[in-house]
């Protein structure tokens, strides 16, 4: 048995100490930083993958905000893997691969196919590829007969405007606007199609300037798989589905099996940046690195939805936990994110000053919009779920997909849950809560004198508080209105 000589610390027991600033405005501030070496985000903020948090939504609004989503894995392969390929699809300089239909199909084939790909139009191709039109939303939703074939209420090949497959995105904004058209089909010397502008993409790369995206103009997703020998095969059908990075997440990621799966990763997509987690150790840190993971998640029974320290009794408090990972992250280049316990901007400050490149939200973005799940209304509010991926539902809901049926009412009772099912009150859009997250972060940052998060935990020095200084730090003495 060995007794750490030292306090454990998390969030509350610490302050950070202001410091002569000449920051005079948050415009001045860059809060840009690396997920993994490979992955620069605008913003430190990555979605949980949990699955009251993060699915497609949420993943492309984050994307958008200039963070990034990671796909949490409790639905089959192909849920996901299809997740992915929204997130993919929902933007980009230009569809390479458009989805097409034949002339042949029906009204309400066209629908249920742009319906399930989330999009507001097919091109109309024969066996070959070649242009014969194209089928929108506006063709099909108000269409007496869904029966009637497509050819039928297509735009046909000569009614519609095209470009060239390597014409300039410039030129083809021009064309898009001359003609007051949403869609321009690329087509190569035999009128095959290629690719496809829309005015939407174009729209979307001034509405979201900081968004996080690929080579290709797609918005960036991560995906989450487990440590079992069958999540190799999620693993590729995300990697096929276009996924930018891959997530090894186990609650206890200093696991051998969590190795073995990060080395076999790294063997089959030496491209594809991985993730591994989650631990709370420099020593899980350099293990996991030495499998070839490019960036560490922390944390482990910190989330506001865990009972792991409760029915485990381990855990490191987050801020101590952070701070170890850290130093060895700094030392072998591993970008640490802060994963669970985060509960306003105030934690958001500390967990990067003390290292972390960014922080992973769950419960504080499970009440936005863009969650999954409905709201509910309760008591003259509204509210959506949140739940622990190890909580009893949440494993019950996994069984029920390995099997694909039910599970018996006798298996509930063999289940050691190592999280809750809880509530949280709706809190609008992303953009909202991410508004007021960041604002907070920056006026943090000016009250360090740091313009850059690099600054931020170079200069930043924490001291220690009594509980009376944590009564002291809220709201007291008043009575709030
Ligand atoms: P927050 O505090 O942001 O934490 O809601 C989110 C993180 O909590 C972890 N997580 C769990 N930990 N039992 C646990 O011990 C669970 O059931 C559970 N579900 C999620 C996870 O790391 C997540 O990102």
């Amino acid at each position: 048995m060995k007794l750490r000589p030292d306090l454990g610390l998390t969030f509350d027991d610490v302050l950070l100490v202001p410091k002569r600033s000449s920051v005079v405005s948050r415009k001045q501030i860059d809060l840009s930083t690396w997920l993994t070496p490979q992955i620069q985000l605008a913003i430190p903020i990555v979605s949980a993958n949990m699955d009251t948090v993060t699915e497609t939504e949420m993943a492309i609004a984050m994307a958008r905000a200039g963070g990034i989503g990671i796909l949490h894995r409790f639905m089959t392969v192909q849920q996901q893997a299809e997740m992915v390929q929204r997130v993919k699809r929902a933007e980009s300089f230009v569809v390479e691969n458009p989805l097409t239909i034949s002339p042949t199909a029906t009204l309400e084939e066209a629908r249920q196919k742009m319906l399930q790909a989330d999009i507001g139009g097919l091109v109309v191709t024969d066996s070959q590829g070649t242009l014969l039109g194209i089928i929108t939303t506006r063709d099909v939703l108000l269409a007496p007969n869904l029966e009637a074939k497509v050819e039928q209420a297509m735009t046909p090949r000569e009614r519609l405007i095209v470009a060239a497959k390597d014409e300039p995105l410039s030129v083809s904004r021009q064309k898009l606007y001359e003609h007051r058209i949403e869609k321009l089909p690329l087509v190569d010397e035999n009128d095959r199609v290629v690719g496809l502008v829309t005015a939407q993409d174009i729209i979307k790369l001034h509405e979201h300037p900081q968004a996080t995206k690929d080579s290709k103009g797609r918005l960036r997703v991560g995906a989450a798989v487990g440590a079992n020998p069958a999540d190799l095969e999620r693993a590729r059908a995300c990697v096929a589905a276009e996924a930018d990075v891959l997530v090894v997440d186990v609650a206890h990621g200093h696991l051998e099996i969590v190795i073995r799966m990060v080395q076999q990763l790294k063997q089959e997509f030496p491209a594809i940046p991985v993730i591994a987690g989650n631990v709370a150790t420099a020593e899980g840190v350099h293990d996991l690195n030495m499998a070839g993971a490019d960036a560490v998640k922390v944390g482990v029974g910190s989330g506001s939805i865990c009972i792991t320290r409760i029915v485990t009794g381990f855990g490191v408090p987050q801020l101590t936990a952070i701070a170890d990972c850290a130093e060895a992250g700094i030392a072998l280049g591993v970008p640490i994110i802060a994963d669970g316990g985060i509960r306003n901007s105030g934690d958001i400050t500390k967990a990067l000053a003390a290292g972390a490149s960014t922080v992973m939200l769950g419960s504080l973005l499970s009440g936005t919009k863009e969650s999954p799940g409905a709201t509910i209304f309760r008591n003259g509010q509204n509210y959506k779920v949140v739940r622990g991926m190890a909580s009893l539902t949440a494993n019950i809901a996994r069984r029920k997909i390995d099997r694909q049926g039910e599970v018996d009412w006798e298996e509930w009772s063999d289940i050691v849950p190592e999280g809750v099912e809880a509530v949280v009150p709706y809190r609008g859009t992303l953009n909202e809560v991410l508004h007021q997250l960041l604002g907070g972060l920056r006026s943090g940052m000016s009250y360090c004198g740091a313009t850059t998060l690099a600054e931020l935990s170079e200069k930043a020095e924490f001291i220690r508080i009594t509980r009376s200084s944590l009564i002291e730090s809220g709201v007291h003495d008043v009575t709030v209105l």
